[in-house]
C-alpha cells in the first residue's frame, strides 16, 4: 500500500478510537515520534506528549528532541526528573539493579503526569517486532531491556498502538513522508548513559561520559565523511571505574578510564567491532583527555565482537 494511504488509514483509525484525553511518552525515537505525530493529526491538543529527562540523555539531546517535537506542533511537556533518578540510584552499581530502578522511576514519573493530565488513553509506538519477539519462550534474559515508555501491565488506561502492524521499514517510510528526521539516528539504549557509566552514577561521572560520547560521535562521523572508515552501526564511549596513574603537565593525576566502543551490526543481535584507523583513535583519545583533564587520563578501544561481548558494557 502507498505510504500516504497507510498514514490516512492510521489517522482515521485513531480519530475513531480516541474520544478523550490521551498521553504518550516521547523519547525522540522514531517509533514514539511517528505514533505521536499521527495521533496529533487525529486528536490535536487532546494528545499530551511527555518527555522525561532522566539525566542520562546525550549532550543537547533534550533540547534537540523537544525542538523537533515542537516543530511538529505537538503538545509537549518536558519533565526534568534527573534529581529524582540520581537520588534513587545512589549507591546502586549492579547493572540489573540500575535498569530496574530506572524503569520503576520512569513509570512513577509518567503515572504522575497521567494523573495531572487526567488521561484516559495511552498511545504507544509499539511496532510488530516488539510484540512478536516478546511473545514469551525460553530464552535467557541477558539484559532486561527497558524501552523508554515501557509501562506497567496493570495500567488503568486504554492502550492505543497505531504502529502495531508495521515493520521498521514501513515506519521509516511513514517518518519520511511526515518529515520526521529521526530515521538516521543510531540506536540508543532506553536507560541512556546510565548503562555507559560503570560503577556509581553521580552527575559528575555521567557528565564525563556524556562529553566523551559526544566526542566519539563527532570524530567518527567526521572520519566517515572524510572516507577514512565506514560509519559504524553504533559508536559511543563508556566510563570505567578503573583508576590509573597519569600526568598532566607536571602534575600526577589518578584518573578514570574511557573505553571507546564502535561496532558494525545489522540488528544489534550480533556485532563485529569496527576497525577504526589508529590515527582517528589517537586524535579522539587526545581530544577526550584534553577535554576531561583531571577526571580521565586513559582511553582504550574495545575490540570484542558480540558474542561474546554485548554492545553496551552493562
Ligand atoms: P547489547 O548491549 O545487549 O545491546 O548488545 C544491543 C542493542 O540494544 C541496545 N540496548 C537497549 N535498547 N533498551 C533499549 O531500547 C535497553 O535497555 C537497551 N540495552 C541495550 C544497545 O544500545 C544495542 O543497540
Amino acid at each position: 500500500m502507498d505510504t500516504q494511504m497507510l498514514i490516512d488509514e492510521a489517522v482515521e483509525a485513531l480519530t475513531s478510537k480516541i474520544d478523550d484525553t490521551a498521553i504518550i511518552a516521547c523519547s525522540g525515537g522514531i517509533d514514539s515520534t511517528v505514533a505521536a505525530v499521527l495521533a496529533n493529526r487525529a486528536i490535536g491538543s487532546m494528545l499530551h506528549c511527555v518527555y522525561v529527562d532522566t539525566g542520562f540523555m546525550r549532550k543537547n539531546e533534550t533540547e534537540e528532541v523537544s525542538k523537533m517535537l515542537n516543530e511538529h506542533g505537538l503538545n509537549l511537556k518536558v519533565v526534568d526528573a534527573s534529581e529524582r533518578f540520581f537520588k534513587h540510584l545512589e549507591g546502586v552499581i549492579d547493572p540489573e539493579e540500575k535498569r530496574k530502578v530506572i524503569g520503576e522511576q520512569f513509570i512513577r514519573v509518567f503515572e504522575e503526569e497521567q494523573v495531572l493530565i487526567g488521561a484516559k488513553y495511552l498511545v504507544q509506538g509499539t511496532i510488530a517486532p516488539d510484540w512478536i519477539e516478546s511473545g514469551g519462550g525460553s530464552r535467557d534474559t541477558i539484559k532486561s531491556h527497558h524501552n523508554v515508555g515501557g509501562l506497567p501491565e496493570d495500567v488503568d488506561l486504554i492502550i492505543v498502538e497505531p504502529l502495531r502492524e508495521f515493520y521498521k521499514d514501513e515506519v521509516r517510510a511513514i517518518a519520511r513522508v511526515l518529515e520526521i528526521p529521526s530515521s538516521e539516528r543510531q540506536p540508543f539504549p532506553g536507560p541512556g548513559l546510565a548503562v555507559r557509566v560503570l560503577g556509581e552514577l553521580t552527575p559528575e561521572r555521567v557528565e564525563t561520559c556524556r562529553e566523551a560520547c559526544h566526542i566519539v560521535e563527532e570524530d567518527l562521523r567526521a572520519a566517515a565523511e572524510e572516507g577514512k572508515c565506514d560509519i559504524p552501526w553504533q559508536y559511543f564511549a563508556a566510563l570505567l571505574p578503573v583508576r590509573s596513574v597519569g600526568v598532566h603537565g607536571d602534575v600526577r593525576v589518578h584518573g578514570e578510564t574511557i573505553v571507546v566502543r564502535a561496532v558494525h551490526s545489522l540488528d544489534g543481535m550480533s556485532a563485529h567491532y569496527a576497525p577504526i584507523p589508529h590515527d582517528v583513535l589517537a586524535a579522539t583519545s587526545t581530544r577526550i583527555t584534553n577535554a576531561l583533564k583531571g577526571s580521565v587520563n586513559r582511553v582504550v578501544y574495545d575490540i570484542t565482537h558480540k558474542p561474546p561481548g554485548t554492545i553496551e558494557w552493562e
